[in-house]
């Protein structure tokens, strides 16, 4: 069973980017790590990430059309793309909404997520391996 792992902007800079919040791992140990996980758990993971908005909406849509199930960290898109939310709505496939850092035990701005109403759930503030359980939760939900 595919399963599409979607990153949003900066997220390909893990590693340097605030280590202190995000940990000190790269985007491609994180690649690894999804890829390890998806094996273990009969799901063949395929991971991206992007910084722009259009190109994530594309993949949504391809999502939904291929009734594809997805692991989605928004990133700063959380906060503010109606376009992301509306994508989202489309699908029937799960969608687990995932973040590295607990965005509500942060600055004001990160309290809101504009995609929680229409993902199928969302796991958040255990690092990389709130990826590991979100992919836990795909497997679970179809067998
Ligand atoms: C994030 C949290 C967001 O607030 C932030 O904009 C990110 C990463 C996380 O994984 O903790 O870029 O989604």
């Amino acid at each position: 069973r595919a399963v599409l792992v979607l990153n949003g902007p900066n997220l390909g800079r893990l590693g340097s980017r605030e280590p202190d919040v995000y940990g000190a791992h790269s985007f491609e140990d994180l690649v690894v790590l999804c890829e390890e996980a998806g094996r273990g758990l009969g799901l063949a993971v395929e991971v991206r990430q992007t910084d722009d908005e259009a190109e994530m909406v594309k993949w949504i849509h391809e999502a939904a059309d291929r009734r594809t199930p997805v692991v989605l960290n928004p990133a700063a898109f959380t906060h503010y793309s109606y376009a992301l939310r509306d994508a989202i709505a489309q699908r029937t496939a799960p969608l687990v909404e995932v973040h590295i850092s607990n965005p509500n035990a942060r600055e004001e701005f990160r309290h809101t997520s504009v995609v929680a109403a229409v993902a199928t759930g969302t796991i958040a503030g255990f690092g990389f391996q709130s990826y590991v359980l979100a992919l836990r939760a795909i497997a679970e939900g179809e067998s």
